[in-house]
């Protein structure tokens, strides 16, 4: 796999992140809200306790201490393929003067590697058309339709 550009880091998403714009980045992707500190760690606190199920990642702008990309992937378990486990992509977003660095490629490659680490037969998401292009880049390839109902 191909290396960041000079000066970011990827790692996992930290608490203190909730001062470096991680919920800022997300507002590109639907209304986020604005969350209190306390909010942020409530839902925080309940990833780090679920940690074997629940992997967020971020790569941060060193030179400016600021979030600039983040995804999730989320270990589901089943009775099928013998107590099998997927992983499901979530979250995937990238600041918009950040787009077309490679970013996304770099979230998504991590995020594959960390659902094949866990053991899981299949990695999926739900995209818009317009991103199709993005991950099949990303080595996925179009499979079901999506369904959704909302409450
Ligand atoms: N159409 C065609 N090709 C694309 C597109 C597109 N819309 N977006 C990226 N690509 C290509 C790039 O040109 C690049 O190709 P190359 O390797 O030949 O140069 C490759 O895909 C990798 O692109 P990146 O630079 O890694 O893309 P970026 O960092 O901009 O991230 C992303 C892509 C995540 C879609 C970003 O634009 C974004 O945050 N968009 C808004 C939020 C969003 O739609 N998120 C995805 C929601 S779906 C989900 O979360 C499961």
């Amino acid at each position: 796999q191909a290396a960041l550009p000079a000066g970011y880091t990827l790692r996992a998403l930290r608490s203190s992140d909730y001062e470096r714009g991680f919920l800022k980045v997300l507002e590109v992707l639907t209304e986020v809200g604005n969350h209190t500190k306390e909010q942020y760690l409530e839902q925080f606190n309940y990833l780090l306790n679920h940690n074997d199920q629940y992997y967020t990642i971020t790569i941060t702008d060193d030179s400016k201490n600021v979030v600039v990309a983040a995804g999730t992937i989320l270990v589901e378990r089943k009775f099928v393929h013998k107590n099998g486990l997927v992983g499901h992509i979530e979250d995937i977003a990238v600041d918009k003067n950040q787009q077309g660095k490679k970013l996304g490629l770099r979230i998504i490659q991590a995020l594959k590697f960390i659902g094949a680490q866990r053991g899981c037969y299949k990695v999926i998401l739900d995209c818009s058309e317009k991103n199709i292009p993005f991950y099949e880049k990303c080595g996925f390839k179009h499979k079901e339709y999506e369904m959704a109902w909302y409450v």
